[in-house]
């Protein structure tokens, strides 16, 4: 098929080209996902494994998928055909579009949520509220039929707007903005949750390891997360760096997104767990985690200053919901961007179709977990299936694609220019890269996998 082009935007900055592919990273992979998958797996022996993961695994993948974007100019559905025309390799673009698309649908539903807490936090909802009565609203909530749904369609809305208006005023603008707010709001959260009384159970939780929990699952579970939290194998940094500009240095650039990504998620470990201890509640609640146990903590950390509670509670949600917009926007312009490449639509049409088609798969997840949660695929509801088979399947698989596309594929020369900016930039983790792209990567993903499998014994 024809592959139509147009004149390329760019993002206008170095550093708006940051703080967007930070955007992306940082979300309720973050703030919801990772404290929760923490708590599953037995706290901080998680968290070294998902360390080891983001800087072994993530940040080379990153630079790989950085490499793919910046060298073709083009979405990751098209990129894979600019370099290597006629080959198979494009289906691994595809299959990133399609992950995308599918993650877009039930991160939306969560995203949605985080609405509705902002107007509960506003409209004194959690006033005089005890920690089951907690509980018991956010079961009704999220099991309603409709509210969920109206929240669903706000927020895909907010994205839709943002993406329509481009690359430059709307992402890129919009990026600048909110991850400051953002950064700062959870630090001040951080600070709030350590002083309650009780705390120190769960700064333990978080920092001092218990290895007898680690089994297979705990390093399927912390890959998935790393790349799922850095927003890898689905070509949305790649999209992202096929905006970006000839002097944009792809290794700090990806350093960066890096750290602060693994800043913002260990500062929400210590948002949420010195809480749901200082509250009682177990850390392994699951998904709910942020929806029960930091309502509690506003109300209790400031029992005696209502205003205070008042604004905090307001402050978390909308830091949430920020969060979640930034990279709701990145999932979106992934097919998006890929439409509007591919098939010359323009933006505003491209757009439309994709904000159809993903509400359609997040009305079906919102439904799953409360309607329909007797439909199951593999023993889990439609949104936790959804969950499972990209984060944890599909996010890793095209990651891995893209490790061996640009280590062992992409010409040599090619990739090195990229890393360097054609040789004005030292390259000393050059080989390094390389040998982790070539191998590291790739074996240390498919053992995970068969490890999983049972396949080891
Ligand atoms: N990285 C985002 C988060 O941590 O919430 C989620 C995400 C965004 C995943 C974009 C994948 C992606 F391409």
């Amino acid at each position: 098929m024809q592959q139509h082009h147009h004149e390329r935007v760019s993002f206008g900055s170095k550093i708006g080209a940051i703080l967007a592919a930070a955007g992306s990273a940082v979300g309720l992979g973050n703030i919801w996902r990772f404290p929760y998958e923490t708590g599953n797996h037995g706290g901080a022996a998680f968290i070294l494994i998902y360390l080891g993961c983001v800087f072994i695994f993530g940040l080379p993948i990153m630079m790989a998928e950085f490499t793919i974007g910046r060298r073709s100019k083009a979405s990751t559905g098209g990129a894979y055909r600019v370099l290597a025309p006629g080959t198979p390799w494009k289906w691994v673009g595809y299959l990133g579009v399609l992950t995308g698309f599918l993650i877009l649908g039930y991160y939306t539903v969560v995203a949605g949520w985080t609405l509705e807490y902002i107007f509960q936090a506003a409209t004194l909802g959690f006033s005089g509220k005890s920690p089951n009565d907690f509980i018991t609203m956010f079961q009704h909530f999220s099991q309603d039929p409709l509210r969920p749904l109206i929240w669903l369609f706000i927020f895909m809305f907010a994205t839709h707007f943002i993406v329509v208006r481009g690359v430059k005023d709307g992402i890129e603008k919009s990026s600048k903005v909110m991850m400051p707010v953002l950064f700062i709001l959870v630090v001040l959260l951080a600070i709030c949750s350590l002083t309650l009384p009780g705390a120190e159970k769960g700064v333990e939780f978080l920092l001092k390891p218990d290895f007898s929990k680690v089994t297979a699952d705990v390093f399927l579970g912390a890959m998935g997360q790393a790349f799922f939290s850095l927003s890898l194998g689905m070509g949305c940094l790649s999209t992202y760096a096929s905006y970006f500009g000839k002097d944009t240095r792809l290794g700090h650039t990806a350093m960066s997104v890096g750290v602060i990504d693994t800043c913002v998620a260990v500062l929400a470990g210590l948002i949420i767990f010195p809480a749901a201890f200082a509250v009682g509640i177990q850390p392994d609640a699951g998904p709910s985690l942020i929806f029960i146990t930091l309502p509690n903590v506003f109300q209790q950390a400031f029992a005696g200053v209502p205003v205070l509670s008042y604004v905090c509670s307001v402050a978390f949600y909308v830091l949430l919901a920020l969060a979640a917009l930034t990279s709701t926007i990145s999932l979106h312009e992934v097919s998006t961007a890929f439409l509007h490449e591919k098939f010359g639509f323009t933006r505003t049409r491209a757009a439309s179709l994709v904000t159809t088609g993903s509400l359609l798969i997040g009305v079906v997840s919102s439904l799953a977990l409360g309607e329909w949660s007797t439909y199951t695929i593999a023993g889990m509801n439609v949104f936790d299936a959804l969950d499972y088979l990209t984060a944890k399947i599909m996010l890793p698989v095209s990651g891995m694609f893209a490790a061996l596309f640009v280590g062992w594929v992409l010409d040599r020369k090619i990739v090195r220019g990229e890393a360097t900016n054609y040789g004005t930039l030292k390259s000393s983790y050059y080989p390094l890269y390389i040998l982790i792209l070539k191998f590291v990567a790739p074996i240390g993903i498919v053992l995970i996998f068969v490890n999983e499998l049972g396949l080891l014994g």
